[in-house]
């Protein structure tokens, strides 16, 4: 069954980078996931159509209403169980969320159906968040306009793992993380460009030499990089052995 998705956003517009690009807007176009958008602008009941308001105690900023972000979240609710997911996992971003990683992802794309919360300005009245949302996730230590490119991320992370998405069965298996590692660098023709020639491993045909060479890059990588990721996945004897005997003027950047 599709994995419905709906998102709640003052920017609905800002979604086609999803929905119409590339791998997830393959996906959407196949059927793997439905998207649904809805604009708390549309469920107000003013003339000026009111999505904000002034902080109490004061500060900097506008605060988003509950009560239109209330009824968008109830209507893509509603949505969601005409489409059969009783209860959907809903989701605010923002940078007080918890990290997302790779095993979060793989979480997410285990469930029927989502709603994401997308906020603007300095941040949604904290009533609405205690009453509709599940959990709170952010894409990383820095802050963005709004929740927009955060769901988007979230979006486009969990479609590429759903069954069937991605044309090489084996690609998202590959994919950076799934080994706890950073990928290995990656060549394609010309051999040689701008007289740069591809590591002579990769055209050599040992395809045990090959796996073992970006092993190593992998973990190369991974140390230099993301030293903290290293450090919580271990490392086998073998793996150690392989870090250990390349020259430290020989690595990746
Ligand atoms: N909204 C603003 N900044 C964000 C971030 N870093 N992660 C998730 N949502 C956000």
């Amino acid at each position: 069954m599709a994995l419905q998705i709906d998102a709640v956003t003052l920017f609905p517009q800002m979604f086609a980078a999803v929905s119409e690009c590339g791998i997830s807007g393959r996906a959407f176009a196949r059927g793997h996931a439905e998207l649904q958008l809805w604009n708390p602008r549309d469920f107000t009941a003013d003339n000026h159509r009111t999505t904000d308001d002034r902080p109490y105690g004061g500060g900097p900023g506008m605060v988003m209403l509950a009560e239109p972000l209330a009824a968008a979240l109830d209507a893509a609710q509603q949505r969601q169980q005409q489409k059969g997911v009783a209860r959907p996992h809903r989701i605010y971003l923002s940078p007080q969320g918890r990290p997302l990683d790779h095993a979060r992802v793989m979480r997410l794309a285990e469930q029927p159906g989502l709603i994401l919360l997308a906020g603007r300005y300095e941040g949604v009245d904290q009533r609405l968040l205690d009453e509709y949302i599940d959990e709170t996730i952010s894409i990383g230590d820095y802050v963005l306009s709004g929740g927009e490119l955060a769901a988007m991320v979230v979006i486009d992370a969990i479609i590429r793992q759903l069954p069937g998405v991605l044309g090489d069965a084996g690609s998202a298996q590959q994919d950076s993380f799934v080994n706890g590692l950073l990928d290995y660098p990656h060549y394609t023709r010309p051999e040689v460009y701008r007289g740069v020639t591809v590591p002579s491993v990769l055209t050599g045909g040992n395809h045990a030499l090959i796996q073992r060479w970006r092993l190593q890059q992998s973990l190369l990588l991974t140390r230099k990089h993301r030293p903290d990721l290293l450090a919580k996945r271990g490392m086998s004897a073998a793996e150690t052995h392989l870090l250990a005997e390349c020259r430290q003027d020989n690595q990746p950047d």
